[in-house]
């Protein structure tokens, strides 16, 4: 099948765009797919239950299009349905978390901030993630809803932009916070607004780079190779809004289409 993928990368809308663009680096010769889940946008605010059933259907249409990887490129899909995608898939899936031990161990002044969704703060699995490499370290959670929109519009540098940046970036540095988790892919994309709000004290830690040097090391034990550099984009929602956003945050151009038939809506 020429159209064939190899790895299928998923997310809510278009942030996972900021984990694919580690992938490409790392992985050129691989065939990438990418769904954007943007029907369902923000995954913050849905239960986990959906974000399950979601997940799964998207997952099912990468697999089904050839792809021998499963990369979740969501913080809050990975903490709701990475365990249950794992036990349904024969591919390998591999999911992303806010990067807390990174950041215990960078900051200087012993607290770190977490900037994340409500689904993903709240989940069992960040308080796991919290027990298990926090230690001493005092860690201040933000929720930040309505960034998510922001990067869905490709709006990344407006007066509202910033504003609800700083509404978000300023309790945490007041705080104390010396090094800042940008716990939601799409937050990245936002990344000179946040730095200027941080101020030049404040480190900020992206798990981009470390989750696409896990994708290259899984895809090389499964054998490697790669079925050409090509990506290919999928929507659930507005394909013009896709396109959009495709061209800021990938490169203008790019191949993309809604999702065939029901766009997964009706999967289990
Ligand atoms: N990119 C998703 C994440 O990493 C955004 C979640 C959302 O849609 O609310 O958490």
């Amino acid at each position: 099948m020429t159209d064939s993928i190899d790895i299928g990368v998923l997310d809510s809308g278009v942030g996972g765009l900021s984990v694919l663009r580690e992938i490409r680096g790392l992985l050129p010769d691989t065939a990438l797919g990418y769904i954007a889940d943007s029907a369902f946008v923000p995954y913050g605010r849905l239960s986990a239950e959906t974000i399950i059933e979601r997940t799964c259907a998207l997952a099912d249409i990468v697999v089904a299009h050839g792809a021998r990887m499963v990369v979740v490129a969501c913080n809050t899909a990975t903490a709701a349905a990475v365990p249950t995608l794992r036990t349904r898939l024969e591919v390998p899936v591999v999911g992303m978390e806010p990067a807390v031990k990174p950041a215990a161990q960078a900051t200087r002044n012993g607290t770190i901030g977490v900037l994340a969704t409500v689904g993903t703060l709240n989940s069992a699995r960040f308080a796991a993630l919290l027990d298990r490499f926090a230690g001493p370290v005092e860690v201040i959670t933000q929720p930040c809803p309505g960034l998510v929109e922001c990067v869905e519009r490709g709006d990344l540098d407006s007066p509202e932009t910033r504003l609800l940046v700083r509404r978000f970036v300023e309790p945490v540095v007041a705080g104390g916070a010396d090094t800042l988790i940008l716990g939601c892919t799409h937050y990245p994309f936002l990344r000179p607004v946040i730095e200027d709000c941080a101020g030049p004290g404040v480190a900020l830690v992206d798990t981009g780079r470390a989750v696409a040097r896990q994708v290259a090391r899984v895809w090389e034990s499964q054998g490697g190779g790669g079925s050409g550099g090509s990506a290919r984009f999928w929507t659930s929602g507005s394909l013009a809004q896709l396109r959009h956003a495709l061209d800021v945050l990938w490169a203008p151009g790019a191949t993309a289409a809604t999702l065939p038939g029901d766009g997964g809506t009706n999967h289990a």
